[in-house]
């Protein structure tokens, strides 16, 4: 079979591999099931990954097979295998199980290991192929009426577990009532994370850096929300007149926004950061007020990497929420198709350069780019 694979840590080595298809029987006890990959999603950390920046082949190679933001169909069960069946739809989950008690629990996003396995980024292959092999745990079922956005689920559901760990949270406050949502940036994980908090009921502005008219600010509208360029007015000026904000969303990558935020933050507020930033960038902050307004407002930061399936399962039930109340709307995040693994250079530069790129993601079976027109 196809596959693209890189080799970890150095730079700009991506290339289309022929591998043997992995034998179903790589899971022990006959749960291995064989998912022939449809689609698969690219971002930001599949950008890193090819610049070389981190990850790892898993044991025993010397390449890693990239991709994490899968979607695919059932082709072959083992006969241990119960729950799912040939030609059901599939999303795996990324993070694997390591030691930890989070991990023993099933709670494996929340893992306290400093070795952590992920498919397509660190110690595992990942799905950016024609087939993988996985077992139920992992796999997530995607309702038919739901497959052609089945590709956002991964990103989704990191959404999903911001909103759930801070609404988890705010129990504390016994009469916690948000109204008022923030959501800093408006690229993929921006607009799904506006999304959630619509879903939410919550009043949402969402902040990015190009004015509108853009399509970023047209998605943000057609689901009732607002849409403020930062060029335009300070973050400060904006939770002046459409704040406090409640709840806080940090989607951008730039870390110095989380400092602007944690001042937009309402008093009893939380502010979750979702942003991978592997750089080394220095921002000065007002730490006195900061302090200050965190201790006397009893406000909360947390942050929020990955996703277990609890978490995919939910995105399922907010992606078919949002097909009811905004039908076609998360089909507009799907902006680049690429068709076919041998054209990973073009998704690769559409991962650099397209501006106008929400969602770049490879078409792997041709079949079902057609199904989606
Ligand atoms: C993925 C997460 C992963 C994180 C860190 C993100 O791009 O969506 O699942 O945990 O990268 O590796
Ligand atoms: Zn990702």
């Amino acid at each position: 079979m196809k596959a693209v694979c890189i080799t970890p840590k150095v730079p700009h080595t991506a290339c289309l591999s022929e591998l043997p298809v992995p034998p179903i029987d790589e899971v022990p006890g006959g749960r291995g099931l064989l998912v022939q990959v449809l689609q698969v999603g690219v971002d930001g950390t599949d950008r890193e990954l090819y610049e070389g920046e981190y990850g790892a082949a898993p044991e025993g190679y010397d390449f890693l097979i990239i991709g994490h933001e899968s979607f695919g169909k059932v082709v072959e069960v083992g006969p241990n295998v119960t729950g799912l069946a040939p030609g059901d739809y599939v999303v795996a989950t990324v993070r694997r199980p390591g030691d930890s008690i989070y991990d023993q629990i099933g709670t494996y996003d929340m893992t306290t290991d400093d070795t952590y396995y992920e498919r397509g980024i660190n110690l595992l292959h990942g799905f950016l192929a024609e087939y993988y092999v996985e077992e139920p745990e992992y796999l997530v079922k995607v309702p038919t009426g739901l497959k052609h956005v089945g590709v956002l689920l991964e990103p989704m559901s990191v959404i999903e577990k911001g909103i759930e760990q801070a609404y988890e949270i705010q129990r504390r406050l016994k009469v916690w009532r948000p109204r008022r949502a923030a959501v800093m940036g408006s690229g993929t994980i921006g607009l799904l994370a506006a999304l959630g908090l619509r879903l939410c009921g919550l009043e949402v502005t969402s902040f990015a850096r190009t004015p509108k008219p853009n399509l970023n600010a047209s998605l943000v509208e057609d689901i009732e929300a607002r849409y403020l360029s930062t060029r335009e007015i300070s973050v400060g000026e904006a939770a002046e007149r459409y704040g406090p904000f409640d709840l806080i969303f940090e989607a951008t990558g730039y870390s110095p926004l989380v400092f602007e935020a944690a001042h937009a933050l309402a008093k009893n507020g939380v502010l979750i950061l979702s942003s991978i930033t592997g750089g080394d960038r220095r921002a000065e902050v007002e730490s006195d007020r900061l302090n200050l307004e965190f201790v006397l407002g009893n406000k909360v930061m947390v942050g929020t990497v990955n996703a277990h399936r609890g978490y995919f399962e939910r995105g399922i039930a907010d992606f078919a929420r949002a097909e009811a109340t905004w039908p076609g709307w998360l089909s507009r995040l799907l902006t680049h198709p690429i068709r076919g693994l041998e054209n990973y250079e073009e998704m690769f530069r559409a991962l650099a350069e397209a501006r106008d790129a929400i969602k770049v993601y490879v078409v792997v079976s041709e079949e079902q780019y057609h199904d989606n027109l």
